[in-house]
């Protein structure tokens, strides 16, 4: 089985019975065509990005406070102490539904940090958010090691022995491949950001995996770029300044155009192997002045219709006409605003001692970007997992 222990669902509808045919997967794969299997809808009618936000009495899917092993505490709102919880009740309820298969398969997120939350979410779910000692840490098999001196490696790559399945995450917040530059006016490092080339380790790795999740998005700011030291490169040399500097924006485009070009020419060397997706921006607040303090449910609304594109026009029109599947989760994201981290401002439960053992004010955290897990993340898993 998936995980093992915990992760129970008895719902009926769609997106619960895939987390049941997770559960179940073992004796789904040994028997043959089951009535499950015949009875799911018509793949061409499902949207996953449309439809509604429903109460679920049967959330969260795990426990914020359980799911120490994967879970950073910075994400688990329980922890931190936000004191209203009622964003974890809801599900998105799409028109969709399809078979997962796990068995036997590698799963990649590359991604920026709302992917290592996407990432952590599925490590939650796939375990129930229980300490699971048999899971194996495999890093080491994608280079992913802590250098010394580094707060932590590039990613995490777990595998789970009763599946044989592989989740893995690789820290990519552009996408894009970034190559140390040979200065020697050091500080600063300069860093090569090769616009048009995806990143080494997506290169060196693709081969092994079954199913790869890309997403980028937050960290095209000008700020950002600047502030990491990052030299944007096409065809190989620095882009005439200020070219796509004046418009981060269009760099983005570029960028996300360039490898979903890259990694749709890849996917017939790995066909029918590898399953690609993109997933659409993750939406973030600045609607209240960077002050997400929502903490009411639903109260834009639950529900997505109409025949519109995708909120995030950039990744559809990457992906369009390309083998890579979209994960549009924008739309049902943003009907969300009350999930991110800070509905109210949070602060640590336990105030750190500083090096004069002063207690310090802990800093008020006001992150309308990331999500409090359990919560939204978990819901772009299930759509996910849905479209396998
Ligand atoms: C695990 O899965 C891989 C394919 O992803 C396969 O090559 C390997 O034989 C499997 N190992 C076991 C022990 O089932
Ligand atoms: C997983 O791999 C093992 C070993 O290669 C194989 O026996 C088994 O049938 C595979 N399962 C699936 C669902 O492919
Ligand atoms: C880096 O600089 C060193 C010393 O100036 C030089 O020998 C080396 O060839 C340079 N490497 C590259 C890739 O430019
Ligand atoms: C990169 O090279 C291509 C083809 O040679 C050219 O069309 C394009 O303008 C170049 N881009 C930049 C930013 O130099
Ligand atoms: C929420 O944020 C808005 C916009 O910044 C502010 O006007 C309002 O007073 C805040 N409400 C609470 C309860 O903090
Ligand atoms: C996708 O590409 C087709 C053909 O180029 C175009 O007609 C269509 O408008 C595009 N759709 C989107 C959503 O960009
Ligand atoms: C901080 O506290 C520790 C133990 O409580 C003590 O050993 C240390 O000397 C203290 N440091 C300072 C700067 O007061």
């Amino acid at each position: 089985m998936f995980g093992g222990k915990g992760y129970i669902l008895r719902g009926s509808v769609s997106l619960a019975l895939v987390i049941f045919i997770l559960l179940m997967l073992t004796t789904l794969l040994a028997s043959e065509e089951t009535p499950l299997r015949a009875s799911l809808c018509d793949v061409q009618l499902c949207n996953y990005a449309k439809g509604k936000c429903v109460r679920d009495k049967k959330r969260p899917l795990y426990s914020g406070y359980e799911c120490k092993q994967w879970l950073s505490s910075m994400w688990a709102c329980r922890v931190m102490g936000r004191p209203d919880f009622s964003f974890e009740g809801y599900r998105w309820q799409p028109q969709g539904c399809n078979m997962p298969l796990m068995q036997n398969k590698t799963i990649a997120f590359i991604g920026d940090s709302l992917g290592r939350q996407q990432f952590q979410s599925l490590m939650c779910m796939a375990t129930g958010g229980k300490d699971s000692p048999e899971v194996q840490n495999v890093g080491w098999k994608y280079g992913l090691v802590k250098p010394i001196g580094a707060p932590r490696p590039d990613g995490w790559a777990y595998r789970f022995p009763s599946t044989n399945t592989t989740i893995l995450y690789y820290w990519s917040a552009s996408l894009s491949d970034l190559v140390p530059m040979n200065n020697t006016d050091d500080p600063p490092r300069l860093t090569a950001m090769h616009l048009d080339r995806p990143p080494a380790f997506m290169r060196t790795y693709l081969h092994r995996f079954d199913v790869l999740v890309l997403n980028t998005g937050h960290h095209w700011h000008r700020y950002k770029i600047e502030g990491n030291h990052w030299v944007m490169h096409v065809n190989g040399t620095k882009v005439v300044e200020g070219e796509f500097l004046k418009d981060i924006s269009h760099a983005k485009a570029f960028t996300i155009h360039s490898v979903a070009k890259w990694l749709d020419a890849q996917l017939p060397l790995h066909h029918p192997r590898l399953k690609a997706f993109f997933r659409t921006m993750s939406p973030m607040d600045w609607n209240t002045g960077g002050n997400c303090n929502n903490t009411v449910p639903l109260s834009r609304g639950s529900e997505i219709t109409g025949d519109d594109g995708s909120m995030d026009a950039t990744v559809e029109s990457a992906v369009n006409g390309t083998r890579i599947k979209i994960l549009d989760i924008t739309a049902l994201s943003e009907l969300r605003d009350e999930a991110h981290i800070s509905g109210s401002k949070l602060k640590p439960r336990k105030p750190k001692k500083t090096a004069s053992n002063v207690t310090s004010t802990a800093p008020t955290v006001n992150d309308c970007v990331h999500w409090c897990l359990p919560g939204i993340p978990d819901t772009w898993n299930e759509l996910f997992i849905a479209q396998i």
